[in-house]
């Protein structure tokens, strides 16, 4: 009988070990605590070590999500895996190399790039698909963007951290993801750009590198609007107000872009959850990452209300309306 809703049924993630403050930062370039903590609300980050690798990050988040979910590898029929980091350039996706380190044989497995919304997009992607398909998805996102990342660009490495989380999601007979919407806005791509890709020819001769480069001032106002927009429009086309939603989750980008939708939306800014300070912005997986902490420490009760809001490059942005079920 196939059952007509979606829950989330386990979460995990993974952060590096090493601890990068800003001190350490301001070691060898021209900023410091006082600056970067001020404009960012950042104290410190995870920086992966050089022997590990986006898989490794997203492998031990994964076990961690089946684990609480009670789950094999071998039950899972799609794992969805959101990065802008991936250990190969394209081929093979990172989500067909979790598929084997899992050992999840009869799951199909693709990557997704939504950049910063990519955990957001690929919630409301599984939903659909479990609906159809009747089988658990694995949604997992792991960025490491110490990779992409110039170190003597004090504008952008100051801002980012590393890490991966992970999601298991089930058919229900209660509702668990209750509605997500998602968008985009292509004309402002070159707020926030990577290069690298296939626009020039292959060489044999090595490319210069290729660090991701960043309009911070312009992506500001962007992202507020749009986190905004997000929650208002989650609230209206659900008939709920602020104050029965039990945690917000946003991505965690700057915590000054979550003061400035704190004040716009007349709330204070602990209403938007925040674990910045020690993370910095893990890009897609900062979102998990969150509600990973949330649930672990006991935060979650069942039957909470969860609102995920997200903004990142392309542009993208979207949030989800989350039922929490777990006991
Ligand atoms: N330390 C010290 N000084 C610095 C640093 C630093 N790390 N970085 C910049 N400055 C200086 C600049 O050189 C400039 O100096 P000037 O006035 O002499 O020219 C001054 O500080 C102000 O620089 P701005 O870039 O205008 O600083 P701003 O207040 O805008 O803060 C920041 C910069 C933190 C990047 C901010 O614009 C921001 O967070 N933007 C949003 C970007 C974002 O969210 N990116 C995340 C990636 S996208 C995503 O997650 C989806």
């Amino acid at each position: 009988m196939s059952l007509p809703f979606v829950k989330i049924a386990g979460t995990g993630s993974y952060l590096p070990q090493r601890v990068v403050s800003n001190d350490d930062l301001a070691l060898g370039l021209d900023t410091s605590d006082e600056w970067i903590y001020s404009h960012t609300g950042i104290r410190e980050r995870r920086i992966a070590a050089d022997n590990e690798s986006p898989l490794d990050m997203a492998f031990a988040a994964s076990r961690l999500a089946l684990q609480q979910a009670g789950m094999e590898p071998e039950e899972l029929g799609m794992i969805m895996l959101s990065t802008c980091t991936g250990d190969y350039n394209y081929l093979p996706s990172s989500a067909c190399l979790l598929q084997h380190r899992l050992q999840a044989k009869n799951a199909a497995a693709f990557d997704l790039l939504a950049a910063c919304s990519g955990f957001v997009y690929a919630l409301d992607l599984a939903g659909a698909w479990i609906l159809a398909h009747q089988k658990p998805v694995l949604v997992v996102a792991s960025e490491m963007l110490s990779r992409i990342t110039d170190w003597q660009s004090r504008e952008t490495c100051i801002l980012f951290g590393d890490g991966a989380a992970a999601a298991l999601l089930l058919p229900s007979a209660e509702e668990g993801l209750v509605y997500s919407c998602l968008g985009a806005d292509g004309e402002k791509g070159h707020l926030l750009a990577l290069g690298g890709g296939c626009k020039e020819p292959a060489s044999r001769e090595p490319r210069s590198p290729s660090y991701v480069e960043m309009q911070g001032r312009a992506l500001f106002s962007v992202a507020v609007r749009a986190i905004e927009q997000t929650i208002v429009k989650i609230l209206q086309e659900n008939q709920l107000s602020l104050e029965q939603i039990d945690h917000i989750i946003p991505h965690q980008a700057n915590l000054r872009i979550l003061e400035a939708v704190a004040k716009r939306l007349q709330i204070p800014t602990a209403r938007l959850l925040s674990n910045i300070d020690k993370t910095a912005n893990t890009s897609s997986a900062s979102i998990p990452i969150l509600l990973d902490e949330l649930n672990r420490t006991g935060k979650l009760k069942k039957n909470d209300l969860l609102l995920s809001v997200a903004f990142g490059g392309g542009l993208t942005y979207g949030g989800n309306l989350i039922r929490w079920l777990k006991d």
